[in-house]
């Protein structure tokens, strides 16, 4: 997928459906050692939102549930109303009438991927909304606008995996390059978010701008290794590749206990554990479901044993991308 400067394919005079229901699903950016270029969806949670034509020309947010009341309604406030008109305006029709509801179904500032899902999903669902004008893969980087306004950077590395579902590679933001990568079949994935929130943007702030190369050197092994692991389903090397030695030391310390929880995941059989997107949630990965179970069981008494309460999701990588409820 190679996507830099979408062309519309579409007129002013464009045919719109009544209404639409779409969900995007969660993801897990990083993959411990790829920062900012890999990431995976999963089954659940996600969020849907729900778009309706309306006679008055602009966008409207109507409704928001299950934010308690923190996200914004402008539509130039709210990622999903900027990633939408990023759309309209790319097509040339910003006057067009539609109403938007977006329902959360995961938590903010949780390290799943909150903002792109709810992106992703308003971007799928107005393309489809008028009749498909773009291929799915030119929605990106509408999509990524949306991460722009919710975090300050428009990285592409929950948006692109929600959009187009399983595992996938940013290989290049400039040209945009993104590849995806196939997964064994028997690949589980257990999340566990603690009830602590961390907002993505301070997680970026505090991360160094300068990287020794030792470190690099190190780093860029392990994602040679985790892609190749995955390629030839060779579990053992996945896990091996699955460390991180940029970003995991600085922004473990806004996790309380991670290291504590990161050990219980490996001592009940994980392949690998580390910090969901920009955290506070862990992800591990592991080689059937049982043992993906077993891995979110003992990670919550692990929090629990620090009287932080969590909530578990146990997944298959999600091959499917969007879906249209109705
Ligand atoms: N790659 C991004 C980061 C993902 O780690 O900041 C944010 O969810």
């Amino acid at each position: 997928m190679n996507n830099n400067t979408p062309a519309p394919a579409t007129g002013s005079k464009v045919k719109m459906k009544e209404s639409i229901r779409v969900f995007a699903s969660a993801t897990v950016a990083n993959v411990v050692c790829g920062f900012d270029v890999l990431g995976f969806a999963v089954d659940n949670p996600g969020d849907e939102v729900v778009l309706r034509k309306s006679d008055k020309p602009g966008l409207v947010i109507t409704k928001v549930t299950g934010d308690e009341g923190r996200l914004p309604t402008e539509p130039e406030r709210n990622t999903v109303g900027v990633s939408i008109s990023n759309f309209l305006r790319h097509i040339g029709e910003d006057n067009l009438g539609i109403e938007i509801e977006l329902h959360k179904k995961m938590p903010l500032g949780s390290g799943l991927g909150s903002s792109a899902a709810s992106s992703v999903a308003g971007v799928f669902a107005v393309n489809q909304l008028l009749g498909n004008p773009f291929k799915q893969e030119d929605l990106l980087p509408f999509a990524m606008e949306g991460e722009r306004i919710a975090c300050g950077s428009a990285h592409a590395d929950n948006v692109a995996p929600a959009l187009f579902g399983g595992f996938v590679l940013v290989r290049s933001y400039d040209p945009l390059d993104v590849v995806r990568i196939p997964v064994p079949e028997n690949l589980f994935c257990t999340i566990i978010h603690p009830q602590i929130e961390v907002q993505t943007k301070d997680a970026r702030s505090i991360l160094r701008k300068q990287i020794p190369m030792k470190d690099a050197v190190v780093q860029w092994g392990n994602v040679a290794g985790l892609i190749s692991g995955l390629f030839m389903s060779d579990y053992d090397l996945i896990g091996r590749s699955m460390q991180d030695v940029i970003v995991e030391p600085v922004r473990s310390i806004l996790i309380p206990g991670y290291h504590e929880v990161k050990e219980s995941a490996l001592q009940a059989g994980a392949l690998g554990c580390g910090i969901s997107g920009s955290g506070p949630s862990l992800f591990a990965l592991s080689k059937d479901e049982d043992t993906a179970k077993s891995v979110g069981e003992e990670m919550s008494r692990a929090f629990q044993r620090m009287q932080i309460g969590s909530e578990v999701y146990v997944s298959r990588i999600n091959n499917e991308g969007p879906l249209i409820i109705e």
